[in-house]
């Protein structure tokens, strides 16, 4: 059989991942023969994952763009690529053909390279959602410069720590951005970050929401008038830069178990085939579909399913600057309506979030467009999967739940929609070319549904998700410290690629995501690090000591449960609370605000001083009668103290 590009059956599912995995090799060959190559690559695969060494489609030149737009532009030119609703319902869209697209991205290149921009320069970018944020990825992907986009959301420090850890060359922002009623101040933001980056020599600054801001002669232009002298010149054109196929496309930063975030670096060919595969298969892509995903291109699930995946599929991507719940809790419902919108894509915290305002907004939205929906980002419950697909789907579109991650570069688990089975709560199969692997702590390998093995009944097994396999679009390694790299995701389990996540297989294979096993919380669908948390909160002032775990929220997911250990008696608790809100913002961002602070004397510790973190997550879920053994702590009274005092 030969391989179809697009699974239209469970049968074909079967065959063709099982010939994915018996021939990855030629799997993978044939796939990636579906691009636009300058050069043909010479060998699929090349890899160890002790080095790690990962490398695809080696020989291959090409460039990311040509795919997204040159080879759209000459056949669909008329083809809406981007559509963009503003935060404001008043305002009017905006549509940008594949032409339009085109064109502007080769524009904004050319003004890149006036600005002495050479591939292989770092990027930061730190913009709202508009359609110049996509045009910035994709004219930095075609001069071959490598973006590192930051979400709006993180602070000054933030933004400072990524761009010296890239030595960014240059940065692209804007004065402000729109999110519901609030105006954010991104380039005052920026600049208060770039009194501590030396290598930033240009800052090219876009007018969004006209608030004052400060230019510093030389440094900074605006994007208009930058535009404006190419288009004087009379250019519409730029000659995409030939990338090889490992040649790096982007780094996204990512909060890990560690104090550092980590620069995950995604390569040219291999991201571009998988985001491209996955997006056609999971979403089961038809020509004209409208795509609406409604994720921040801040995070890797905008770069995936907003940008690379859509574009280099000549689809049709909706754009929202604004927030779920603004005006009203109904703005994804009219948007969808507006638009037509085929396929919606989102996360479980912003179902929920929308539940939570019940279903009488939903009377007079029609949603008879949508096809198919999908979820993103953590566990679905099942109170919130029933939900969606009740009330949005109208039991009609199948959801498909897909598990992945900033390092996979694209989805690994997921049904196929309508072709695979779904079943709430779980993100099901592998997609094809994908090994995933349980194990336990120890590393020992769980089989099938042995019941031996089985901490659960009905011969489900649990353990932690490894995959044994390459693919094209995995990490390739952390900026500037490839050993990092190795030691947080390939040293765990000799020859595994480890994913932090704990997970479920049942007898048929279905894989379900039951979350997090290192010290990662999961809130609202964002990452967050709770050593990174902690040194925030302990570089207060006040603070002696914290600890920082999750707790089960009913809208986020996880919410931030901190204990703190504070200087001095009789503190004014709601101050210092307020102060170290303040802190974590200012050091990090509002994502990472704790929920809940408790102030403490004392943390369980055993004896060799190490936070007994099970004990405190117990405390924080309420479940205080199940503590387990505290007989080992170097204080054990200090637990006592902290049940009676929680709040
Ligand atoms: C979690 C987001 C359950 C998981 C694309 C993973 C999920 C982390 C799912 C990655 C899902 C993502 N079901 N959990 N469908 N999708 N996760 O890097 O813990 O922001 O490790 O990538 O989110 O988050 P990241």
């Amino acid at each position: 059989m030969s391989i179809p590009y697009q699974i239209k059956s469970l049968e074909q599912y079967h065959e063709v991942y099982k010939q994915s995995i018996e021939n990855p090799e030629k799997f993978w060959g044939d796939i990636a023969s579906n691009f636009r190559w300058k050069k043909p690559f010479d060998q699929v695969l090349d890899w160890n994952f002790a080095e790690p060494k990962i490398e695809w489609f080696k020989g291959g030149q090409l460039n990311i763009t040509e795919n997204c737009l040159d080879r759209w532009a000459e056949t669909q030119s008329d083809t809406p690529a981007l559509i963009w609703e503003s935060n404001d319902v008043q305002e009017a869209n905006r549509v940008l053909t594949y032409q339009e697209l085109l064109t502007q991205v080769c524009q904004f290149a050319q003004v890149l390279k006036n600005k002495g921009i050479q591939k292989g320069d770092r990027i930061c970018i730190y913009m709202p959602m508009v359609p110049e944020l996509a045009i910035a990825i994709l004219a930095c992907a075609r001069i071959g410069a490598i973006h590192s986009v930051v979400f709006g959301g993180f602070s000054a420090q933030s933004i400072a720590d990524r761009i010296n850890d890239a030595s960014c060359k240059l940065v692209i922002t804007a004065d402000g951005g729109y999110r519901g009623n609030k105006e954010i101040p991104l380039k005052n933001v920026m600049d208060e970050a770039l009194v501590q980056c030396d290598s930033v020599q240009k800052v090219i600054v876009l007018a969004r929401n006209n608030m004052p801001i400060s230019m510093l002669k030389g440094r900074d232009s605006w994007w208009h008038e930058e535009v404006h002298q190419v288009i004087e010149q009379g250019i519409t054109f730029f000659e995409a830069v030939a990338m090889d196929a490992e040649d790096p496309l982007f780094i996204l930063y990512t909060s890990g178990s560690t104090g550092k975030p980590k620069g995950v670096v995604h390569s040219s060919a291999g991201y571009m085939v998988y985001t491209n595969y996955t997006f056609i298969n999971v979403f089961q892509y038809q020509a004209g579909d409208i795509h609406f995903c409604t994720a921040d291109i801040g995070w890797i699930t905008g770069h995936s399913y907003i940008v690379y995946g859509p574009l280099s599929a000549g689809a049709t991507s909706l754009m929202f600057e604004g927030i779920p719940t603004w005006p009203d809790a109904g703005r994804f419902w009219d948007i969808v309506d507006k638009y037509k919108v085929n396929i919606l894509y989102t996360a479980p915290t912003a179902i929920r979030s929308l539940m939570s305002f019940g279903t009488e907004i939903l009377r007079d939205k029609d949603l008879s467009s949508l096809k198919v929906l999908g979820t993103v980002g953590e566990p679905i419950n099942e109170e919130a999967w029933h939900w969606y697909h009740t009330n949005i789907g109208k039991e009609k579109c199948p959801i498909v739940d897909t598990w992945w991650q900033t390092e996979t570069g694209g989805i690994l688990i997921s049904n196929l929609a309508g072709i695979t089975p779904q079943i709430p709560s779980y993100a099901t199969l592998p997609m094809p070319g994908i090994q995933p692997i349980l194990v336990q702590e120890n590393g020992q390998v769980i089989e099938g549904s042995d019941a031996s093995l089985a901490t659960l009944p009905s011969e489900i097994v649990s353990g932690n998700l490894a995959i044994k396999f390459p693919w094209p679009s995995m990490i390739r390694t952390t900026y500037g410290d490839h050993e990092r790299c190795r030691t947080t995701y390939f040293s765990m389990y000799k020859n595994l690629y480890f994913t932090g996540d704990g997970c479920l297989r049942d007898t048929e294979g279905n894989y379900r995501i039951t979350g997090r096993v290192d010290d990662v919380l999961n809130v609202s669908g964002h990452r967050i690090g709770t050593a990174e948390l902690e040194n925030a909160i302990n570089s207060h002032t006040g603070v002696i000591e914290s600890a920082i775990v999750g707790y089960p929220h009913e809208i986020k997911g996880q919410g931030i449960y901190a204990y703190i250990i504070y200087h001095g008696e009789g503190i004014d608790k709601k101050n210092a609370a307020q102060d170290i809100q303040a802190t974590v913002t200012r050091l990090i961002g509002a994502i990472a605000k704790p929920d809940k602070i408790q102030f403490v004397s004392g943390l369980p510790k055993t004896r060799s001083g190490k936070i007994m973190r099970r004990i405190l997550r117990k405390i924080a879920e309420g479940d205080t009668e199940n503590l387990g053994d505290i007989s080992t702590l170097l204080d054990p009274s200090v637990v006592e103290e902290i049940v009676q005092n929680v709040e």
